[in-house]
C-alpha cells in the first residue's frame, strides 16, 4: 500500500496533507526518511513512525453501539440525524456504517463497521442471525400470542414469518415481552404484533446472534468490540 494511502486511511489528513508531512520528512519507514508519497509500504510488517511516534495500521473497526430514539441508521439524512453523526472523529475516520436498520423511534444494540463481508454475513437471510427485542406492549399478551408467534404469523402484505420465540416478561394493561426472530423485514416486530391484533409502543434491540447490549452503555454511547467479541460474530456466521 503507497505511504500516504496508509497515513491519510487512518486520519492524518488528505492525501494532500499527508504529502506534505511527507515531504516535510516527518515520516520514517524502518528507520529510514520516506519523503516519497508513492512509496509502498506492508502496512503490518513495515514499522512507520510519524512525527517520531509508532503509527498503528489497522482496517477495520467494530463498534457496538445503544442506539438512542430519534436518529436514523443511516450514514446520512438530509432531515435528521444519524448514528454516524453520533461518532467521534477518531471513529468516523474509519467510515463505519450500521449493520442493519433499526427504526428511528427503536433503540438499543447496532453494530457499525467498515467491514463489509462481516455485515454482509450477518445480514445474509441465510444466515438466520437471532435478534432479541425488549418490548412494551399496549395490552395483555398471552399463551395464545407465543403459540402464534411460534408458528409464524401473516403480516400486511402477506408475507408469512419465520417462527419466532415470544417470552413474557409481564402481562397486564401493559406487556413487557422478549421476541427473538432470525429475520429482518421492514418494521417487522411492530408488524407482527399488528398481526395479533396488538401495538408496540416501545422498542428496543437487546441482542444479536452471540453479542448482548451492554448495559453499561447509556443511550447514544458505543464502544468498540474487544477482539473476543469481533472473533465470536464471525464464528456465528462463517463465510460458504
Ligand atoms: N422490528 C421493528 O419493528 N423495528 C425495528 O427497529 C426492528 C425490528
Amino acid at each position: 500500500m503507497r505511504i500516504d494511502k496508509l497515513l491519510s486511511n487512518i486520519g492524518y489528513g488528505s492525501r494532500k496533507e499527508v504529502k506534505k508531512i511527507l515531504k516535510n520528512g516527518n515520516v520514517t519507514v524502518n528507520g529510514t526518511t520516506v519523503k516519497d508519497a508513492k512509496f509502498h509500504v506492508d502496512p503490518i510488517a513495515d514499522s512507520v513512525f510519524l512525527f517520531g511516534e509508532e503509527v498503528q495500521y489497522r482496517e477495520f473497526i467494530y463498534l457496538l453501539m445503544n442506539k438512542p430514539a430519534g436518529v436514523i441508521s443511516a450514514t446520512e439524512d438530509n432531515r435528521d440525524k444519524t448514528v454516524i453523526d453520533l461518532l467521534n472523529e477518531e471513529e468516523a475516520i474509519f467510515n463505519p456504517f450500521p449493520v442493519g436498520r433499526l427504526d428511528k423511534d427503536t433503540e438499543g444494540l447496532l453494530f457499525l463497521t467498515n467491514d463489509g463481508k462481516l455485515a454482509h454475513q450477518l445480514l445474509s437471510p441465510k444466515k438466520n442471525v437471532p435478534k432479541t427485542y425488549f418490548a412494551v406492549i399496549n395490552s395483555p399478551v398471552t399463551e395464545v400470542d407465543i403459540e402464534a408467534f411460534a408458528k409464524g404469523v401473516t403480516l400486511d402484505d402477506g408475507y408469512e414469518t419465520k417462527p419466532g420465540k415470544l417470552v413474557i416478561l409481564k402481562s397486564s394493561q401493559y406487556s413487557d415481552i422478549e421476541l427473538t426472530i432470525t429475520e429482518g423485514k421492514f418494521h417487522q416486530v411492530k408488524r407482527m404484533f399488528e398481526a395479533v391484533g396488538k401495538k408496540v409502543i416501545f422498542l428496543k434491540r437487546i441482542s444479536m446472534g452471540p453479542i448482548k447490549l451492554d448495559e453499561t452503555l447509556e443511550n447514544g454511547e458505543y464502544r468498540e468490540l474487544t477482539e473476543e467479541e469481533v472473533q465470536l460474530l464471525r464464528d456465528f456466521v462463517p463465510s460458504e
